[in-house]
């Protein structure tokens, strides 16, 4: 485990460790039809508890995980707005073993370059300083926008794997640590 840390900065971003009072905002974000689309995996009331559950034991146990994300500035600076950052991705066996480079914001947030904004300094911190040799993405092949923070990224479609969710094959991007 990597020494902790309290948060990152971006030009216009906050990632910072996850708060109790994060919880409420995340679980609204969870119940949103036009967020849950196209995620590789159910939202529905039990599963927004245990992502929450999750979210927490995954910083104990690994020392990283899912940052809470902030803008600095704007009409909702200092507000919660989503997350971004690295966790196992448990949700599916067969990559679970792989660090998972995941994004999730508010609709009211998107088209801002948040999302990249805050996974380029989440990518930059697994490969700086938790020294994680390669990042997957887990990604609906419909979900542009999604496919499009990957790519500005810097990764690329490696492999195809069935994701019982959408009972199809997803994709899973990739980048190596430089
Ligand atoms: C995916 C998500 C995090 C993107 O957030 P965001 O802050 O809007 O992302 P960014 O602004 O950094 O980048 C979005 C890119 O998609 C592009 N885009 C937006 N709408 C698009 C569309 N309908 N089709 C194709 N591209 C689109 C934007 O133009 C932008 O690319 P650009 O910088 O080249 O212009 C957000 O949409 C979200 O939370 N979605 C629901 C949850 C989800 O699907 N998470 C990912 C699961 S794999």
């Amino acid at each position: 485990m990597s020494d902790a840390v309290e948060g990152l900065r971006t030009p216009r971003l906050l990632l910072r460790r996850w708060r109790e009072e994060d919880d409420a905002p995340m679980a609204a974000i969870n119940s949103d039809p036009a967020v849950t689309e196209l995620l590789n995996r159910r939202m529905d009331a039990a599963a927004i508890t245990t992502f929450l559950d999750r979210t927490r034991e995954h910083w104990a146990v690994h020392g990283f995980g899912h940052w809470a994300v902030e803008p600095l500035d704007g009409p909702v600076a200092g507000e919660m707005i989503g997350f971004v950052g690295v966790a196992y991705p448990s949700y599916l066996p067969e990559v679970a073993d792989s660090p998972e480079l995941g994004w999730r914001l508010s609709p009211a947030s998107w088209g801002h370059g948040y999302a990249t904004e805050a996974a380029l300094a989440a990518r930059d911190d697994a490969f700086d300083r938790l020294v994680l040799p390669a990042l997957i993405s887990i990604i609906h092949p419909e979900n542009a926008r999604s496919r499009r923070v990957a790519e500005k990224l810097g990764m690329a479609v490696e492999r195809q794997v069935f994701n019982p969710v959408h009972d199809r094959d997803v994709d899973i991007w990739q980048v190596l640590a430089p």
